[in-house]
């Protein structure tokens, strides 16, 4: 079955495809992506993919709109050749944060992106961790997502003493994902009233639970700004915590969000590598875990019909 399966890499996180592909023990396909001198994108498949199964890695990471743009011309190029079926693997869908209408006049650009996906040409979507489980209903197209929760609480369980341990939701809308974390540690959970206040600023207030006196695990989907964390780190310290470690699927770290979590008294920031990491912009706390496998896993299920929910019993 393997010799129909191809995958190939956009350019936003080259370094995750290849260790999928690593995993699979088949080599990336090659395409090309160039740019016209009026700014325009190429791109071109540099193999046959005919009756092929195709899947296509690509993180919606900085410089967002050109990724999303190769990502859309890639699966055009690849139907007009002739694959079989794509699947569209993006392990981190930044537009999910774009889920509602809470203003007035404005898109929910989460589902416009969903509707782009299909009309270029993806017969699937593989991901993970999407800000809100609803996204995955954006789409009319079948969606596998993935988590790395359990990676990610798998690196703790071997590493801290749980029974000292409350797992912190940084506002209401995450208390759901921290409380699957926190069932699985089998620990307290404490949730953290917050308001966002701009773009990088939040605001919060009250902590329901108690965390006085124990080691607090902060999860989150994403560290984006790092106001949210910042912010959230004194609000424990105020309330008492003993120390504090962060477990977050997707480490977009823009603009000072690296520097600040380095020069806080965070003890360790565990993340997943959906999301490419410059070297500039590592920090000594920060521990990064290969979700490579678990893709690596899925996309062999999708290739050969099997379940993918059963990588997760
Ligand atoms: C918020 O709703 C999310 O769960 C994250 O807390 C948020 O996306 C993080 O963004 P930032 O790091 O910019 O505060």
């Amino acid at each position: 079955m393997k010799n129909d399966l191809r995958i190939f890499s956009g350019g936003s996180n080259p370094a995750l495809a290849q260790e999928i592909c690593d995993h699979i023990g088949i080599p990336l396909s090659p395409l090309e992506t160039s740019r016209f001198s009026n700014d325009n994108l190429f791109v071109q498949i540099k193999e046959s993919v005919r009756e092929k199964d195709v899947f296509v890695v690509q993180s919606f990471t900085q410089p967002v709109s050109d990724h999303i743009m190769e990502l859309m011309i890639t699966l055009d190029a690849l139907r007009s050749a002739s694959a079989r079926r794509i699947t569209v693997v993006i392990p981190y869908y930044s537009y999910a944060r774009s889920d509602k209408k809470d203003a007035p006049r404005i898109s929910i650009a989460g589902r416009l992106i969903a509707d782009l996906l299909k009309i270029a040409g993806a017969d699937r979507v593989l991901t993970m961790d999407l800000h809100a489980d609803s996204v995955h209903g954006f789409f009319s197209i079948p969606v596998d997502h993935l988590t790395a929760g359990p990676t990610i609480c798998e690196y703790f369980e071997d590493r801290l003493d749980l029974s000292r341990v409350v797992v912190v939701a940084t506002d209401a809308g995450g208390a759901k994902r921290a409380g699957r974390f926190a069932k699985r540690l089998d620990s307290s959970m404490a949730i953290i009233d917050k308001r966002r206040i701009s773009d990088s600023s939040v605001k919060q207030g009250l902590v329901v639970g108690n965390v006085k006196g124990y080691d607090a695990i902060i999860f989150d989907d994403e560290i984006s700004t790092g106001g949210t964390l910042v912010s959230t780190v004194k609000t424990l310290e105020k309330a008492g915590v003993n120390k504090i470690y962060v477990g977050a699927t997707h480490p977009v770290l823009c603009g000072q969000a690296a520097e600040n979590l380095a020069s806080s008294s965070i003890a360790e920031v565990v993340v997943a590598n959906t999301v490419d990491i410059p070297e500039d912009k590592r920090f000594s706390q920060l521990k990064v875990l290969s979700v490579a496998p678990l893709f690596a896993q899925a996309i062999q299920r999708i290739h050969t019909g099997d379940s993918v929910s059963a990588l997760f019993k």
